[in-house]
């Protein structure tokens, strides 16, 4: 049996966090989501109305509509804001320590029968359920990006789960229009698996001249009626992202194919980490993406 969801807690208010926050809300919960500083999460608020602002103006929905869906978005800096939360969804910066951090601060805040999910693209979610004190009620909620507009959630279960969690977390899932996917604890889950190595084989690509940036992206596109070519997508993912899931996985199956290129190495150390920093593959500065001059 499902448990009943009101309020839900989203931690992030990043690429991500915004979105879920956003998604959340439109499915008529009551949302609260918290940023480490006031200019940070102003800056996911002012994303969330944006979009709304969007939908109005291409008709999707009426100003009273987006208002309802803002008015029930209630952004914060503080854990205590969480207290009352019936699901608490974390989507914050893809570091294992970090998160652990968080959750040992949450978990000591939030009321003890809510269900905690984490987004993680990558990390083990038993790690992150066993410093609680309820890995029953911990499970993997990971959406995709953009979240407004991806329809898949892949629903973790780790092997602390409990039938209760992973019955809320499938129906909450299913209640904001998703279609959720259930999957085992197993790192990359089902896309990550299969899409990390294909965006990391088009970096090797590049960098054995087997095409331009561009050249890759449209071939994938025209050849393989992708919608988006892999570096486009590796930008669009974000370049910091990307090597944190490939370090993992590449940690825990050991396998070349999900190892580090020395191109994304030395993109990282430039600070380009793709569309979010301005700059990745292609250079975001001007009206339309153009590719990067200095790789
Ligand atoms: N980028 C993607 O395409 C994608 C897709 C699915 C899942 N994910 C996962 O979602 C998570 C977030 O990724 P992102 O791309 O949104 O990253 P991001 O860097 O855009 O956003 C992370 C945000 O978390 C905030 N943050 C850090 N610690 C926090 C805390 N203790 N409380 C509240 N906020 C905190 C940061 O200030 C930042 O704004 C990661 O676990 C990632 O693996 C990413």
């Amino acid at each position: 049996m499902a448990q009943q969801i009101e309020n839900v807690g989203v931690l992030g208010a990043g690429l991500m966090g915004h979105g879920i926050a956003q998604v959340a809300a439109g499915a008529g919960y009551s949302v609260v989501l918290r940023e480490v500083d006031e200019g940070t999460l102003q800056k996911g608020l002012g994303k969330i109305e944006k979009q709304l602002a969007r939908a109005v103006e291409k008709g999707k929905s009426t100003q009273e509509e987006a208002d309802v869906v803002r008015g029930r978005i209630t952004g914060t800096i503080h854990y205590q804001d969480l207290a009352d939360c019936d699901l608490v969804i974390e989507a914050i910066t893809e570091s294992l320590p970090l998160k652990l951090e968080m959750w040992r601060e949450v978990d000591q805040i939030v009321k003890p029968q809510a269900v905690f999910a984490t987004n993680t693209s990558s990390l083990a979610v038993i790690d992150q359920a066993a410093v609680t004190s309820r890995p029953g009620q911990f499970v993997g909620l990971h959406y995709f990006n953009p979240a407004q507009v991806m329809k898949l959630v892949e629903v973790v279960r780790c092997v602390t789960t409990d039938d209760e969690a992973f019955a809320t977390a499938l129906e909450f899932a299913r209640s904001e229009g998703k279609l959720a996917i259930p999957t085992k604890d197993k790192a990359g889950f089902i896309v990550n698996r299969l899409l990390v190595p294909y965006m990391l084989d088009a970096i090797r690509a590049y960098e054995e001249g087997v095409g331009s940036v561009g050249e890759i992206d449209e071939a994938m596109k025209a050849g393989a009626g992708h919608p988006m070519g892999p570096l486009t997508l590796a930008d669009f993912v974000g370049l910091d992202t990307l090597g944190s899931i490939c370090d993992v996985l590449f940690d825990e199956f050991r396998e070349r194919r999900f190892a580090r290129p020395p191109t994304l190495r030395k993109m990282l150390s430039a600070g380009w980490f793709g569309r979010k920093s301005g700059k990745g593959f292609y250079d975001y500065s001007g009206d339309s993406p153009v590719e990067n001059a200095g790789l």
